[in-house]
């Protein structure tokens, strides 16, 4: 909630948010602060509802925009670039976009690029270059607040204190080893699921509502950065439950790793609706590798009615077959019709994009049937296996990007 928000037709600077998970709208409350304080009248608007006609006294637009998946606009942004270019023409007051993004993904910053993009071919005139803020740094901020107090004539400090997720204690309950043998510690450990208070069961908020595909933040001791870990079951299960790699040196996975049952963590939940399973009774083609099994497992687990398939990429049967006991009994209840493993350790190293070309008559037929494809793991597996399925859809004149366009293919990666 920004205090003393300007009025929209009396602002001459408007910030426009593109925001999923509500940190951008932080910024943007520290940025309105500065420049209130400077004497100016700040209006603070989601990017989805633009309309410069709406602001007539504006001298400069300011737009803080997020990044999610693959250079998606965020939900507080959604229909921004359809609405500029519907513009009879660029607004005559300048423009400055700040892209906030994760540098550890390949689509770094590139929804703010494609805006600024966007506006430089619409000839909306520049305030500022293009600039990025990585992982929330207030570092980067406070150094663009810098260069925007330069372009604006006024000395601005920008102090960034980043709102934390407001998080709940998880107790954890049990803990499954794997991986030691293959220098691939992993652990699939489950939580006690936290019990709402009424007001969280009455909103939804907290973990009141979850489903597997979901995020769920942790935050380590020792640090303000949350990590991420997918969600690898669902609220009706009645626990949580993540696997996690151990990272060398890793700060967050190593404390997670060295949890014992009873022992606790701060962890909130950030929802992933780009990564659930669908409704509906087509096939589903599942395919992961190593930790990437965690919300396909959540998902089989709550599968009822439809067949799926799973494709599993590990080091060695014997040492990181994740959820081995539990894939068995739920074919046996004809929650899972099909699994498929590749190991890449041995004689004979197989990885998941193997198994899917060893099994392309079947996928090119379950996808003829409608099928769809969930991906979940590291990024070097969902790039094979999207040139993999490339090469067993050509025949039938598909693509994975077709099938993305159609809300067939849905990758969750890290
Ligand atoms: C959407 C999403 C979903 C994810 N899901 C999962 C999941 O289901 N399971 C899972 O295990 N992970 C998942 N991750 C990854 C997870 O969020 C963490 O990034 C991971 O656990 C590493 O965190 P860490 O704190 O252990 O490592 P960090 O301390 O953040 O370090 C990261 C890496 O940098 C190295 N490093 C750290 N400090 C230094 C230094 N000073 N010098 C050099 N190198 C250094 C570490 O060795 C480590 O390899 C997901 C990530 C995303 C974005
Ligand atoms: C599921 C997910 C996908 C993301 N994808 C990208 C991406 O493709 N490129 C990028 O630069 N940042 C990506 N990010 C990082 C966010 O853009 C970054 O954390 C941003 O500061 C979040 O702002 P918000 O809290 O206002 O939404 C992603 C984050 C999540 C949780």
């Amino acid at each position: 909630r920004i205090r003393g928000n300007a009025p929209a037709a009396r602002a001459d600077t408007v910030l426009l948010v593109g925001s999923e998970g509500g940190t951008t709208w932080g910024f943007a409350a520290t940025l309105h602060a500065a420049l209130t304080a400077a004497g100016h009248s700040v209006h603070v608007a989601p990017m989805a509802g633009f309309d410069p006609a709406r602001h007539p006294q504006a001298a400069r637009f300011i737009a803080l925009a997020a990044t999610y998946g693959d250079g998606a606009a965020p939900s507080s942004a959604k229909g921004f670039l359809d609405r500029l270019a519907q513009l009879d023409r660029a607004p005559a007051a300048p423009l400055a976009v700040l892209g906030f993004g994760d540098r550890g993904f390949p689509a770094y910053c590139a929804y703010a690029e494609a805006v600024a993009e966007a506006a430089r071919a619409r000839g909306w005139t520049q305030l500022l270059p293009l600039a990025t803020v990585d992982r929330q740094s207030p570092q980067d901020f406070a150094r663009w607040g810098r260069d925007l107090g330069q372009a604006l004539g006024l000395p601005i400090e920008l102090v960034h204190q980043p709102v934390l997720p407001r998080t709940e204690t998880l107790r954890l309950l049990s803990r499954r080893d794997y991986g030691a043998e293959v220098q691939a510690p992993t652990v699939i450990l489950r939580f006690a699921r936290p019990r709402p208070t009424p007001w969280q069961r009455l909103t939804g908020q907290g973990l009141a509502r979850y489903r597997a595909g979901d995020l769920l933040g942790i935050l380590p001791k020792g640090s303000a950065v949350p990590r991420l870990y997918s969600l690898a079951s669902g609220a009706g299960d009645g626990f949580v439950e993540i696997v996690v790699r151990k990272q060398p040196g890793g700060l967050c996975s190593g404390q997670l790793c060295d949890l014992a049952p009873g022992d606790s963590v701060a962890a909130f939940l950030r929802p992933n609706p780009g990564f659930r399973a669908p409704r509906g009774r087509s096939p589903l083609i599942l395919i992961g590798a190593g930790t990437g099994i965690g919300p396909l497992a959540g998902f089989i687990r709550g599968n009822r009615r439809r067949p799926v398939h799973l494709f599993f990429g590990m080091r060695k049967e014997d040492s990181d077959f994740l959820y081995r006991e539990d894939l068995a009994h739920w074919q046996e209840q004809g929650r899972l019709a099909r699994l498929s493993t590749a190991q890449s350790r041995g004689p004979q190293p197989h990885y998941v994009q193997d198994a899917l070309r060893r099994d392309a008559v079947e996928v090119a037929a379950l996808i003829r049937q409608g099928a769809q494809v969930m991906v979940c793991g590291g990024r070097d597996m969902a790039a094979g296996v999207r040139a993999a399925l490339a090469e067993i859809l050509a025949p039938a004149g598909l693509t994975p990007a077709l099938l993305k366009a159609q809300g067939r293919y849905a990758e969750d990666v890290f």
